[in-house]
Formats: structure tokens, C-alpha cells, sequence
């Protein structure tokens, strides 16, 4: 259940409002919330706050307008002070630097949390820390609710619900395509990535090879790579798909949370489930072209004296991609969950949204919030701790769709 009966002044406060997603997301709020919404957007400059608030009484004149807090994410008193007045924040902060500070007074103060932090290592610190504490009291702590990797995850479980709906099955694999993709980064994440270059190569030591289970609370079974040559694979169903897909091991990390989450819980997609991420090309020539390209950005990023140079060429932090020309960069991807044991056995769950990436980030952290505020009904009896998108089932399934997006479910025996 909700914490609708406790007396908080707010229902909702997004911190980080006045940074280029937390705009959106508070624009977002403004559009799609009731229009009894006790809210307020928060961050540390008064004069940015007061535009945006002129801004979003601009988007709904009859709709709530939020309240205005101030709010210095160095000063714990501060952020205490928000945070224990309102049932749920929205996080949209400047993770690598402040982002923990967020979290530690939400579980201090038993406030149901999003974010768009999808790190895994990152995350890995907040769940040893966090996840204990706020599972035992309550407290739910959706992590990574934004383009990566609210979307693929909420399509794989989806996928894979369906397919145990229409046939009992459990769930061998679910391949995940993307389609549309926006992949132009704001200044903020930008700069989160040249921390983690940085941090990378300050730790001299051997690089580990990722460990696609890192959160999950438990390990699942090996992965078997499929694709071979260019790493161009084929399904009846999808067509062409090349494994250079930017985000998969970050995406693949978050689903096996979720994988590994509702195994405890007894709900779970089953034992030898999988989850690969790939990239759709028309043919193999432009699958080549899609590893050349991969290859370079990665190498690009992998080194802090080229991202010192690229910063030159990205958009500061507090800015990103021109919202108007973004609005016309759809995001289309689709996942395909397979039977364990019987390859004709299939389900499907696709998902568009018009707007491009940062509209989708701020679609998944609205509407998580609402579906912890309204309802709160998380899969598998889950009651709180660091918990992924897909956590909250099928009412957020209903709160995407209602917000403008299309997720459509289906399955089939071949
Ligand atoms: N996983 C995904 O798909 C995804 C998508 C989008 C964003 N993100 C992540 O989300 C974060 C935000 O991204 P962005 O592009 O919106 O960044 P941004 O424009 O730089 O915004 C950062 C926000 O944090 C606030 N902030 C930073 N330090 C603060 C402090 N000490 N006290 C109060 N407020 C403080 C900033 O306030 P000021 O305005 O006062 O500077 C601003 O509101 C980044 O870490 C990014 O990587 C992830």
C-alpha cells in the first residue's frame, strides 16, 4: 500500500529540478499528474527555480503548481529537510557527485525514491549499502527508471510474464532489439562518463571482465555467446542483429536485478533465464558499419585525454540535446522472450515513444513516482529496497501507456 494515509506536506518533490532532465521530468509531472498534486521541484538556485515554476504554470494553468524548495545538496540538513516532507523524490541529480546523499535521507526518512542512476558499479555501492535497511522498513528505491534502462526492462519482464501467462513457461532468453534509438548524451551524463573513464584508468590494476550479475542478490547461470564473425545474429522473428548495441551490458545488469529479485521472491522468469541486447541492421554491410562506428565511440570514451577533447564539442552541464529537434527522434525497441525448452513457444513486448531519449528518461521517472504514490504495488509481494523499473508490474505497464507511450504484448506458438 501506498503511504497515502501518512501526513507529509508534499506527495511529491523532484530534486534536480532545474537540470536538463529534471526539467523535463518536472514538465512531465505538470503535464500528466492529478491536478490535486501537493508537489514541489527543488534545487539550489532560486532564480532557475522560479522560471521553471513560471514555465510549468504556463503547461497546465489548471493544473497544481509546485512549491518551490531550496536546496544544497552539500548541506545534509537541507536535504533532510525536503526529503522527510514529501511521500516520494525524485531524484535527478548529479549522481556520481551528490546522488548518494538523496538516497541516504530517503531511506533515513522511509520516502519512496527514483532515479535514473543505472551504473552498475555505481549501484552496486547503494544496494550494499541501502538495500537492507530500506527493504525491511518499506522504503522502495526504483534505480535506473530512464531511457537505460527503464525500458528494457520493463519489456523483458513484461515478455516474459506474457509467456508464462500463455503457455506456463518459463523463460530460456529474452532478446531485446533496439530499433530507434537516440543516443546524443545531455552535458550531466557526459560528464558522469568522464568520471567513470577517469576513475577507470586512475585504478591501474587488470580490467575485470563485467560481471553481468553484479546486482543481482544471485548469481544466474553462464551466458553462452551466440552471435559469431561480426557479431551479426539472426532470428526468424527479429531479422538481423548486431551485438554493438551501446548500452547492453548496463541493460543486462538491471534485468538480471529484476531476474534476480523476483527468483527470491518466488515469482521468478525462471532459473535459466537470459537477457541479450542488440542493435537492428537492414543487412550485413550494415552490421560492419555498426561495429566500425562502436568500436570508435567506445575507444573515444575509453580514453579521459579524447573525452577532454570531445567536451569541447558536447553541451554543458545544465544543458543537451535541442528538446525540439529531439522530439522528432522516436524511440522504438521491442523484446522477445523464448520458452525454456520449447523454441516455438514466444512472447513479445514492444514500446514507442515519439519524443526521443531525455522525454522517455522523464516519462519513466514521472510516472514510476506516480505508481509509487497512487498504488505501490510491487511484483512478487516485494515491499521495499533498491529495486528496479520492472519491480512495479503491471501498473506502470498502465501509467506508460496512459502518459503517451505505446507497449503492446503479445504471444505466439509458431
Ligand atoms: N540512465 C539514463 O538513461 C540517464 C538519462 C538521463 C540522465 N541520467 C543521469 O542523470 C543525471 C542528471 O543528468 P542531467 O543531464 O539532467 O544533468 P544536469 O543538467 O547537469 O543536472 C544536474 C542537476 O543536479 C543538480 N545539482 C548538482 N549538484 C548539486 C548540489 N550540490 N546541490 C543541489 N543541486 C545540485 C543541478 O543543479 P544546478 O542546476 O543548480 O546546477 C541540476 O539540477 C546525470 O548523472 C546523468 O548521467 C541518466
Amino acid at each position: 500500500m501506498a503511504r497515502s494515509a501518512e501526513s507529509r506536506k508534499y506527495d511529491l518533490v523532484v530534486l534536480g529540478a532545474t537540470g536538463y532532465t529534471g526539467k523535463l521530468t518536472a514538465q512531465s509531472v505538470a503535464k500528466n499528474f492529478p491536478g490535486d498534486l501537493k508537489w514541489a521541484i527543488a534545487g539550489r538556485s532560486k532564480t532557475k527555480l522560479q522560471e521553471l515554476a513560471a514555465e510549468l504554470r504556463g503547461i497546465r494553468p489548471d493544473g497544481s503548481h509546485p512549491e518551490i524548495e531550496i536546496v544544497d545538496l552539500e548541506q545534509t540538513d537541507q536535504v533532510d529537510a525536503v526529503v522527510q516532507q514529501t511521500k516520494v523524490c525524485i531524484s535527478i541529480v548529479t549522481y556520481w557527485r551528490v546522488g548518494e546523499i538523496v538516497v541516504e535521507a530517503c531511506v533515513k526518512h522511509k520516502t519512496d525514491y527514483v532515479d535514473a542512476a543505472g551504473e552498475p558499479s555505481h549501484l552496486k555501492g547503494w544496494i550494499e549499502k541501502y538495500h537492507e535497511k530500506a527493504e525491511s522498513e518499506g522504503t522502495a528505491l526504483i534505480h535506473a527508471s530512464s531511457m537505460y534502462s527503464g525500458p528494457q526492462d520493463l519489456l523483458s519482464w513484461a515478455a516474459a510474464r506474457e509467456l508464462k501467462r500463455a503457455f506456463g513457461a518459463d523463460t530460456k532468453e529474452v532478446i531485446l532489439t533496439n530499433t530507434k534509438l537516440d543516443p546524443n548524451p545531455s552535458g550531466g551524463t557526459f560528464e558522469g562518463m568522464m568520471v567513470g573513464t577517469s576513475k577507470k584508468q586512475e585504478s591501474k590494476g587488470p580490467v575485470a571482465p563485467p560481471n553481468p550479475w553484479i546486482v543481482s542478490p544471485i548469481p544466474g547461470t553462464a551466458v553462452h555467446p551466440q552471435a559469431t564473425g561480426l557479431l551479426i545474429r539472426e532470428d526468424p522473428d527479429l531479422g538481423l542483429l548486431s551485438e554493438y548495441s551501446m548500452a547492453r551490458l548496463q541493460n543486462q545488469a538491471i534485468v538480471y536485478r529484476t531476474w534476480g529479485l523476483l527468483q527470491v521472491a518466488n515469482e521468478g522468469l525462471g532459473p535459466n533465464f537470459q537477457y541479450n541486447e542488440y542493435d537492428s541492421v537492414g543487412s550485413k554491410v550494415e552490421g560492419f558499419f555498426k561495429m566500425l562506428e562502436f568500436r570508435i565511440i567506445t575507444t573515444l570514451l575509453s580514453n579521459i585525454l579524447t573525452l577532454r577533447l570531445l567536451k569541447l564539442f558536447m553541451p554543458a552541464p545544465g544543458s543537451g540535446p535541442d528538446v525540439r529537434k529531439t522530439a522528432t527522434h522516436p524511440i522504438e525497441m521491442q523484446a522477445l522472450a523464448i520458452a525454456d525448452g520449447n523454441d516455438a513457444q514466444r512472447a513479445t513486448a514492444s514500446f514507442s515513444f515519439p519524443s526521443g531519449s531525455y522525454h522517455t528518461t522523464a516519462l519513466f521517472l514521472s510516472q514510476a513516482a506516480a505508481s509509487l504514490l497512487y498504488s505501490k504495488s510491487l511484483e512478487g509481494g516485494i515491499k521495499g529496497g533498491c529495486l528496479t523499473p520492472a519491480i512495479l508490474g503491471e501498473d506502470f505497464v498502465q501509467r506508460i501507456r496512459a502518459a503517451g507511450a505505446v507497449i503492446e504484448i503479445s504471444s505466439k506458438q509458431k
